[in-house]
């Protein structure tokens, strides 16, 4: 057990570079096969992952990247575009047949819209847990233009970009120094 929270909270860093060490399909599936028991709204599963791991595909998301994630994220083994799907109920009735949830969403893009949102960050947060607990790293990003990514691998605009994620076997070497974190007294209340 401490072994585990060490691994996936306590002692677990941010990466910003990584081993020259590849990052197999076989361990994308499996990292995809544990997230996805991570929960969703209705089961909703909104999340859509690309992994980029092909030089080509890299130099494809290049030009949206922010300066200062550029380069790691080139030399990252591998980069996931954790998007979410702006039609995901559709699949509701397979995934939740308890409700009638598809005419909810359907009919209320708002509500579809922060769902997909809301859950599809969940999502992306499970990928970086289950990454670690899997013995991988991560490297988190928000710096980029997501509608330049959205119109280079989601042109059809049915897919729409949350943030990035870098994978590898890290490599501490480049990891900043670790912030501190908030305290409970100032966060939290329990009322
Ligand atoms: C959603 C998200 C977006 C982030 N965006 C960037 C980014 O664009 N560039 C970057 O270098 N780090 C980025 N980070 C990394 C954070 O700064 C880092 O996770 C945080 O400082 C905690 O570091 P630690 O895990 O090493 O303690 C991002 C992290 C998250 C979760």
């Amino acid at each position: 057990m401490t072994e585990a929270l060490d691994r996936a909270f306590l002692q677990a860093r941010t990466f910003n570079a990584f081993q020259p060490r590849e990052v197999s399909d076989a361990l994308l599936r499996q990292l995809y096969d544990t997230l996805k028991w991570g929960p969703t709204s209705m089961n909703s599963q909104p999340g859509r992952f690309l992994f980029l791991r092909s030089a080509e595909a890299k130099k494809r998301l290049a030009p949206a990247l922010s300066a200062g994630n550029l380069e790691k994220t080139l030399h990252a083994p591998v980069t996931v575009v954790v998007a979410q799907d702006s039609r995901f109920y559709d699949q509701l009735p397979q995934q939740f047949p308890a409700v009638n949830a598809k005419p909810m969403f359907e009919n209320n893009a708002v509500l579809a819209q922060a769902t997909a949102f809301r859950n599809s960050a969940l999502q992306g947060g499970y990928l970086i847990v289950a990454a670690r607990l899997l013995g991988l790293d991560a490297g988190p990003m928000s710096g980029f233009d997501a509608a330049r990514v959205d119109a280079e691998f989601f042109p059809d605009g049915r897919y729409k970009t949350n943030f990035l994620v870098n994978l590898g076997f890290g490599d501490p070497a480049g990891n900043h120094p670790r912030g501190p974190r908030l305290g409970f007294d100032e966060v939290a209340q329990i009322l």
